[in-house]
């Protein structure tokens, strides 16, 4: 940025020389404010900044190892926050419109507060009296959680001066309005300037917060984005709409192992855990079909079988169709080439449809070998047997690459009476007794295992 460029566009943050009521890159009108510099330029005495103090590293060997936790008493919930709520934390739980949060934090606040927490919880999307009508509609009327409806964040600060809770929603941030910020409610600036605002007094008066956020599909919203870095733990609340599992799934956590997810069912009385997700995602499967085989994944610390199904038809256009849906789309066109150049399997003129059943959404590489089982599957017409699973890495020249925690995937795909494994080759040995385990070195190596030499 040039050096004389003080004055900055408080929504799209692009600098100018001079102020000017409409911002010449973004359009928005009235966003323009000077910025006084933080650091005096180079030659004058001082900064005038308050002089701050350092404290020795090992004078702080007295504090506990662990954060103070508070448990939720929901096992899928306290295992995606790490253990439980910390003390003088803030979250953001983010997610599409519709999709549950408030319904999840609404009996998560109820949770907490039956715990022994003072809890606050303030919508200003809603009025105090729906949110207790839908606390009633989840049998949650009788729990000591205080409610507020209030989008004004000096009022809310005043309040939780007053009040002093262990624990405050904020639903959502995008609501929220700080009267010294020049922009609508919902506004990058807006959002940024109340996540800071209540960040910074929730630490400072031991309070932890947690903020909702809606985000789009495509993660288009830039709001609740800004503020992921500002927070010490970020959690998604995903799902597909049509169907009920919710998954709550940690991508940052300070206080715990990142991408943990916790499983949910959401219900006429409000969401209620899964504690067996395997068993719940492979129970809709039917008799064996062409193109449907299950994935022994892992889903941060646990592993989660799922069922991956693909569809393979000639194509009326001459550009045939890619579609995807829980899967990555650039990873099914690398398995798709590697057939091809590897095994000799084209899918040239093909529409390929990809599928993992349930709403769950699959980011491991170790599926690649159940995907590409799948497609060879639909590709034949010939279905795979109902009681193996797959996993497994594939490389571009076809091997089959070795993949985290492999002995857990078989325990599960054992306990849910899977009698055979195709894998990559192990390093070492693993215990699935009752388990035929076929390890396999590369993709061409599997084609000739299923349908011979
Ligand atoms: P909500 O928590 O309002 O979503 P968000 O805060 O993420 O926008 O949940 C909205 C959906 O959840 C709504 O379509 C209805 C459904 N729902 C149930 O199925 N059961 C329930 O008990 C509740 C409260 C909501
Ligand atoms: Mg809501």
């Amino acid at each position: 940025m040039a050096k004389d460029q003080n004055f900055v566009c408080s929504e799209c943050n692009a600098a100018f020389s001079k102020w000017s009521g409409k911002c010449d890159a973004c359009g928005a009108w009235n966003s323009i404010t000077e910025r006084k510099p933080l650091a005096a330029s180079h030659g004058s005495k001082s900064l005038s900044g308050r002089r701050g103090q350092t404290i020795e590293l090992t004078d702080l060997a007295t504090q506990e190892a662990e954060p103070p936790r508070t448990e939720a008493g929901v096992a899928e919930l306290d295992r995606v926050l790490g253990g439980g709520l910390v003390k003088a934390s803030a979250l953001l739980v983010g997610g599409d419109p519709g999709i549950g949060k408030s319904t999840l934090l609404l009996q998560a606040a109820a949770r907490f507060a039956r715990n022994g927490l003072k809890v606050i919880y303030i919508s200003g999307e809603e009025s105090a009296a729906q949110v207790q009508m839908r606390a009633r509609r989840l049998g949650l009327e009788q729990s000591p959680v205080q409610l507020a409806s209030e989008s004004n964040l000096r009022d809310i600060l005043t309040t939780l001066e007053a009040e002093k809770p262990d624990l405050v929603i904020i639903d959502s941030i995008q609501t929220m309005w700080a009267d010294t910020v020049d922009s609508a409610p919902g506004s990058v600036s807006q959002v940024r300037a109340s996540a800071h605002e209540l960040t910074n007094f929730a630490k400072k008066n031991g309070i932890a917060v947690i903020m909702v956020g809606h985000v789009t599909k495509e993660g288009a919203l830039a709001g609740p984005r800004v503020v992921e870095h500002m927070v010490d733990t970020v959690l998604y609340f995903e799902g597909e709409r049509g169907h009920q599992f919710r998954l709550l799934r940690a991508v940052k956590n300070r206080f715990g192992p990142a991408s943990e997810i916790g499983v949910f069912e959401m219900t006429g009385k409000g969401l209620i855990e899964v504690k067996n997700p395997s068993a719940l995602f492979l129970s809709e499967r039917g008799k064996p079909t062409p193109g449907s085989v299950v994935f022994a994944g892992i889903e941060g610390s646990r592993p989660v079988l799922c069922e991956i199904q693909a569809l393979v038809a000639p194509s009326p256009t001459a550009q045939p169709r890619r579609s995807v849906v829980g899967w990555d789309g650039s990873r099914l066109a690398m398995i798709l080439a590697v057939l091809e150049s590897r095994c000799g399997i084209a899918f040239a003129g093909l529409d390929v449809y990809l599928n993992v059943a349930g709403g769950m959404r699959i980011n491991e590489p170790a599926a690649d070998l159940a995907v590409a089982a799948a497609l060879i599957s639909a590709r034949e017409d010939a279905a795979m047997g109902a009681d193996c699973v797959f996993f497994g890495e594939i490389s571009l020249n076809g091997t089959i690459r070795q993949v985290v925690q492999a002995e857990n995937r078989l325990k599960e795909a054992q306990k849910l009476g899977f009698t055979t494994a195709i894998m990559p080759e192990l390093s070492k040995r693993a215990s699935a007794p009752a388990m035929e385990l076929k390890q396999m070195q590369d993709l061409a190596g599997f084609v000739n295992d299923i349908f011979g030499p």
